[in-house]
């Protein structure tokens, strides 16, 4: 079974979006993935999304309130086959931790969005609520093309996504 953590600095805001999008369209769609989100800080370990994060996934008929906010640790870097990030700093930020041993491939979360490669998924953190309305129309977009590419059967057990 594919497996793909999703990362942000803090794990309530854009992370946990990705994740609950990503859960919901690959239920939708028959998929069975594992699928969990991490931060690279540790600053809101153990706390629920942000609530303007958990307001924006109900409207759109996701329930992301159960999820838990953790720091990335050493063994994510073996255990999942795709570590996610949301922007350039979460990159260089997973880069930096990456141990030697590593195994997971890391991406930046739009690489997987035509027109999107390269491009990051900004921090809503600071803004009002229409942030969060764009943190998800980013991650539901990146997870139908998630689950599209996961969908062609590859011969490569870390094969896809998405580039
Ligand atoms: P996230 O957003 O990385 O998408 O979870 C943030 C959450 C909290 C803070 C910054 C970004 N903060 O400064 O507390």
């Amino acid at each position: 079974m594919p497996s793909l953590l999703f990362v942000c600095l803090d794990n309530i805001c854009r992370s946990p979006l990705a994740e609950g999008a990503l859960r919901a369209e690959a239920a939708r769609r028959g998929l069975a993935l594992t699928v969990d989100s991490a931060g690279t800080g540790d600053w809101h370990a153990g706390e629920a999304p942000d609530w303007r994060a958990q307001a924006t996934a109900r409207r759109h008929g996701v329930d992301v309130s159960g999820l838990r906010a953790r720091q990335v640790t050493s063994d994510d870097f073996r255990r999942f086959d795709h570590v996610i990030a949301m922007d350039h700093e979460n990159l260089a930020d997973l880069r930096a931790l990456a141990p030697a041993d590593a195994t997971a491939r890391l991406s930046l979360l739009l690489d997987c969005v035509p027109g999107r490669a390269g491009q990051a998924v900004a921090d809503p953190w600071f803004g009002d609520q229409a942030g969060f309305e764009t943190t998800w129309t980013d991650v539901s977009a990146a997870a139908r093309a998630i689950v599209d590419a996961l969908a062609i059967p590859s011969d490569t057990a870390a094969g896809r996504p998405c580039n």
